[in-house]
């Protein structure tokens, strides 16, 4: 009779203490966030997607009542960001932006200690950038005939530069040298911010970039632009070609970005982060800012989970093969 007795006290007590635990993972749900969100960034500060980050954490912030402070985890083209937050706790206080580098890592690379399609959460696509082949100012070459020739004179002593094996400037440089049959020397950063900087100031010779921070730099003359890698010329640099109408036909290289969290985040902190992106990117400043680097915001279907994860799946087809083609890295 005791032992019933204690028997029944021991499960009322395990009881009461779940229907606790489920009362308080309900009520931290519900009250999420109570402190300030981290927004990891694969590359190095003040360059293409720190900037799309900084842009949107500001208005995130306000709509989730507190800041999100942006962290810059830069390093193996952006896969050692992508490891810390596969392994981060899935509580909504750390999300994450990357580019395409999230679909065309697992060819780059032969053992990942995370699986893009499994290790994450989906919020939703955010924008597409186009690319510009940039020289530094005092390079020779003033046109592609003339960098062609350039190159073709002096091989691997022509450097570019990169932010790693997965970001998306070594996947446009590479892709550019297999298409013209060369090998220059190519040169690994923590990001195109300091790879920007570094060609401004004439150390490296080439680099392709994304648009965001570059447009200026070109409209000033500061930076020569050779050809876009999009199949339309630019309307915010309408005088530079695009690499395709330059005979290199089909060279097509638009970076997507979206916005992840731990696998495991709770449904409705992740449907709070996603109505916080999608109203960032309906921000007027954030439009105007993004437009002006001819960056387009993707369609609403597109900032959902559904969209985010469909579009990794595909891509992470579309890439591989291209990738392994080319023989990045060889
Ligand atoms: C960056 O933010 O530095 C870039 O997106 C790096 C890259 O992928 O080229």
């Amino acid at each position: 009779m005791k032992l019933k007795k204690t028997l029944f006290a021991g499960i009322a007590a395990v009881v009461s203490a779940s229907t606790l635990l489920g009362s308080n993972v309900a009520s931290a749900q519900k009250d999420w966030p109570t402190k300030s969100v981290q927004l990891v960034v694969p590359f190095a500060a003040g360059g293409p997607t720190d900037t799309i980050a900084r842009l949107i954490a500001v208005p995130m912030g306000q709509s989730l009542g507190q800041t999100v402070v942006v962290e810059n985890v830069p390093g193996a083209g952006g896969t050692i960001a992508s490891t810390k937050v596969a392994r981060a706790a899935p509580d909504g206080y750390t999300i994450y932006i990357h580019h395409m580098g999230m679909a065309t890592a697992q060819a780059l690379y032969d053992k990942l200690p995370y699986d893009p399609m499994t290790s994450f959460e989906y919020i939703g696509q955010v924008a597409d950038v186009p690319m510009v082949l940039l020289g530094k100012k005092d390079l020779p070459a003033n046109n592609f005939k003339e960098l062609e020739a350039y190159i073709k004179a002096n091989g691997s002593k022509v450097t570019m530069a990169n932010a790693g094996p997965g970001a998306v400037s070594q996947l446009c440089g590479l892709l550019f040298q297999s298409r013209m049959g060369v090998r220059l020397t190519n040169i690994p950063y923590k990001g195109t911010g300091p790879a920007l900087t570094d060609l401004l100031g004439g150390q490296v010779d080439l680099l392709c970039d994304q648009t965001t921070q570059t447009i200026p730099y070109i409209k000033d003359g500061r930076v020569k632009a050779f050809g876009t890698t999009t199949m339309k010329r630019l309307p915010a640099i309408p005088n530079v070609p695009t690499l395709n109408e330059q005979g290199l036909k089909g060279f097509e290289v638009k970076v997507w970005h979206g916005v992840y969290a731990p696998k495991g985040t709770p449904q409705p902190i992740l449907d709070k982060i996603n109505a916080a992106l999608k109203k960032a990117l309906n921000n007027p400043d954030v439009k105007k800012r993004l437009e002006d680097a001819n960056i387009d915001i993707v369609p609403a279907e597109k900032i959902s989970a559904k969209g985010l994860k469909d579009h990794l799946d595909r891509e992470i087809n579309v890439w591989g093969p291209v990738i392994r083609k080319a023989n990045i890295p060889d």
